[in-house]
Protein backbone atom coordinates (compact mmCIF):
# COMPACT_ATOMS: atom_id res chain seq x y z
CA UNK A 1 0.00 0.00 0.00
CA UNK A 2 1.22 3.77 -0.86
CA UNK A 3 2.47 6.18 1.61
CA UNK A 4 3.46 9.26 2.09
CA UNK A 5 5.35 11.51 4.59
CA UNK A 6 3.48 14.79 5.40
CA UNK A 7 5.27 17.82 8.45
CA UNK A 8 3.03 20.23 9.54
CA UNK A 9 5.80 22.70 9.69
CA UNK A 10 6.30 25.44 12.89
CA UNK A 11 4.06 27.72 11.06
CA UNK A 12 1.50 25.37 10.88
CA UNK A 13 2.01 24.47 14.58
CA UNK A 14 1.79 28.22 15.72
CA UNK A 15 -1.44 28.89 13.96
CA UNK A 16 -3.16 25.79 15.99
CA UNK A 17 -3.79 24.36 12.41
CA UNK A 18 -2.74 21.03 13.48
CA UNK A 19 -6.36 19.49 14.18
CA UNK A 20 -7.86 20.95 11.46
CA UNK A 21 -5.09 19.27 8.48
CA UNK A 22 -5.21 16.23 10.05
CA UNK A 23 -8.89 16.08 10.12
CA UNK A 24 -9.07 16.65 6.27
CA UNK A 25 -6.78 13.44 5.68
CA UNK A 26 -8.54 11.40 8.05
CA UNK A 27 -12.20 12.02 6.28
CA UNK A 28 -10.51 12.26 3.23
CA UNK A 29 -10.36 8.58 4.37
CA UNK A 30 -6.39 7.92 4.32
CA UNK A 31 -4.98 5.90 7.28
CA UNK A 32 -2.48 7.87 9.89
CA UNK A 33 0.44 5.10 10.29
CA UNK A 34 3.11 7.13 11.86
CA UNK A 35 2.79 10.53 13.88
CA UNK A 36 5.17 12.20 15.84
CA UNK A 37 5.58 15.90 17.57
CA UNK A 38 9.01 16.63 17.69
CA UNK A 39 11.98 19.22 17.17
CA UNK A 40 14.05 19.06 13.95
CA UNK A 41 17.82 19.00 14.37
CA UNK A 42 19.99 21.17 11.73
CA UNK A 43 21.03 17.53 10.26
CA UNK A 44 17.70 16.33 9.98
CA UNK A 45 16.93 19.32 8.17
CA UNK A 46 19.99 19.80 5.95
CA UNK A 47 19.29 15.77 4.82
CA UNK A 48 15.49 16.29 4.36
CA UNK A 49 16.10 19.54 2.04
CA UNK A 50 19.06 18.40 0.44
CA UNK A 51 17.92 18.70 -3.35
CA UNK A 52 17.14 22.64 -2.43
CA UNK A 53 21.36 23.04 -0.78
CA UNK A 54 22.40 25.66 -3.80
CA UNK A 55 18.91 27.41 -3.96
CA UNK A 56 19.44 30.86 -2.16
CA UNK A 57 16.10 30.09 0.19
CA UNK A 58 18.14 27.08 1.28
CA UNK A 59 19.27 28.27 4.67
CA UNK A 60 16.39 30.26 5.87
CA UNK A 61 14.43 27.16 5.29
CA UNK A 62 16.22 25.58 7.16
CA UNK A 63 16.49 28.05 9.85
CA UNK A 64 12.56 28.27 9.97
CA UNK A 65 11.60 24.27 9.74
CA UNK A 66 14.49 23.73 12.74
CA UNK A 67 12.76 27.26 14.25
CA UNK A 68 9.72 25.69 16.70
CA UNK A 69 7.92 22.25 16.59
CA UNK A 70 6.46 20.25 13.60
CA UNK A 71 4.30 17.18 13.36
CA UNK A 72 5.84 14.72 11.38
CA UNK A 73 3.08 12.16 10.21
CA UNK A 74 3.09 9.04 7.39
CA UNK A 75 -0.36 8.64 5.36
CA UNK A 76 -1.26 5.24 3.75
CA UNK A 77 -3.74 5.30 1.02
CA UNK A 78 -4.38 3.85 -3.02
CA UNK A 79 -2.56 6.73 -4.52
CA UNK A 80 -2.08 9.11 -1.17
CA UNK A 81 1.40 10.63 -2.37
CA UNK A 82 -0.19 12.78 -5.64
CA UNK A 83 -3.84 13.24 -3.56
CA UNK A 84 -1.62 14.55 -0.76
CA UNK A 85 -0.08 16.73 -3.01
CA UNK A 86 -3.61 17.87 -4.16
CA UNK A 87 -5.16 18.70 -0.87
CA UNK A 88 -1.59 20.73 -0.06
CA UNK A 89 -1.98 22.95 -3.06
CA UNK A 90 0.52 25.25 -4.92
CA UNK A 91 4.21 25.69 -3.59
CA UNK A 92 3.38 28.96 -3.06
CA UNK A 93 0.12 29.59 -1.20
CA UNK A 94 -1.33 32.79 -2.76
CA UNK A 95 -1.19 30.74 -5.88
CA UNK A 96 -2.91 27.60 -4.54
CA UNK A 97 -6.81 27.05 -5.29
CA UNK A 98 -9.23 27.51 -2.52
CA UNK A 99 -9.97 24.27 -1.09
CA UNK A 100 -6.23 23.45 -0.45
CA UNK A 101 -4.58 23.64 2.92
CA UNK A 102 -1.80 26.46 1.52
CA UNK A 103 -4.76 27.71 -0.40
CA UNK A 104 -7.39 28.27 2.43
CA UNK A 105 -4.58 29.33 5.39
CA UNK A 106 -1.72 30.59 3.64
CA UNK A 107 -0.01 33.91 2.29
CA UNK A 108 3.71 33.34 2.42
CA UNK A 109 6.05 31.24 0.37
CA UNK A 110 8.13 30.87 3.16
CA UNK A 111 5.68 29.54 5.53
CA UNK A 112 3.44 27.34 3.42
CA UNK A 113 2.13 25.38 6.64
CA UNK A 114 3.13 21.92 5.25
CA UNK A 115 5.27 19.72 3.45
CA UNK A 116 3.97 16.70 1.62
CA UNK A 117 6.67 14.09 -0.66
CA UNK A 118 6.27 14.63 -4.40
CA UNK A 119 6.43 11.52 -5.49
CA UNK A 120 6.65 7.60 -4.24
CA UNK A 121 10.40 7.34 -4.08
CA UNK A 122 10.96 10.63 -2.53
CA UNK A 123 8.29 9.49 0.12
CA UNK A 124 10.01 6.14 0.68
CA UNK A 125 13.34 8.52 1.36
CA UNK A 126 12.00 10.93 3.18
CA UNK A 127 9.63 8.32 5.41
CA UNK A 128 13.29 6.76 6.35
CA UNK A 129 14.40 10.02 6.89
CA UNK A 130 11.90 10.67 9.65
CA UNK A 131 10.50 7.61 11.06
CA UNK A 132 12.36 4.44 12.52
CA UNK A 133 10.64 1.10 11.06
CA UNK A 134 9.00 0.58 14.64
CA UNK A 135 7.70 3.81 14.68
CA UNK A 136 5.27 2.91 12.12
CA UNK A 137 1.94 0.76 12.85
CA UNK A 138 0.35 -1.94 10.52
CA UNK A 139 -3.42 -1.42 10.73
CA UNK A 140 -6.34 -1.50 8.70
CA UNK A 141 -9.58 0.75 9.73
CA UNK A 142 -12.07 -1.62 10.12
CA UNK A 143 -14.74 0.94 8.64
CA UNK A 144 -12.87 2.01 5.63
CA UNK A 145 -15.12 -0.22 3.44
CA UNK A 146 -18.12 2.54 3.75
CA UNK A 147 -15.37 5.35 3.25
CA UNK A 148 -13.92 4.49 0.02
P1 LIG B 1 9.62 22.86 -3.05
O1 LIG B 1 10.10 21.45 -2.83
O2 LIG B 1 9.86 23.50 -4.37
O3 LIG B 1 8.05 23.00 -2.74
P2 LIG B 1 6.97 22.04 -2.06
O4 LIG B 1 7.08 22.24 -0.55
O5 LIG B 1 5.64 22.54 -2.58
O6 LIG B 1 7.27 20.63 -2.47
O7 LIG B 1 10.29 23.81 -1.94
C1 LIG B 1 10.46 23.37 -0.61
C2 LIG B 1 10.13 24.51 0.32
O8 LIG B 1 11.07 25.57 0.15
C3 LIG B 1 8.78 25.17 0.07
O9 LIG B 1 7.72 24.47 0.69
C4 LIG B 1 8.97 26.54 0.65
C5 LIG B 1 10.45 26.82 0.41
N1 LIG B 1 10.65 27.71 -0.75
C6 LIG B 1 10.94 29.04 -0.52
O10 LIG B 1 11.03 29.49 0.63
N2 LIG B 1 11.14 29.86 -1.61
C7 LIG B 1 11.04 29.41 -2.88
O11 LIG B 1 11.21 30.21 -3.84
C8 LIG B 1 10.73 28.04 -3.11
C9 LIG B 1 10.62 27.49 -4.51
C10 LIG B 1 10.55 27.23 -2.02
Amino acid sequence: MERTFLAIKPDGVQRQLIGEIICRFETKGFTLVGLKFMKVSRELAEQHYDVHKEKPFFNGLVEFITSGPVTAMVWEGDGVVAAARKMIGATNPLSAEPGTIRGDFGVNIGRNLIHGSDAVETAQREIGLWFKQEELVDWQPTLSGWMR
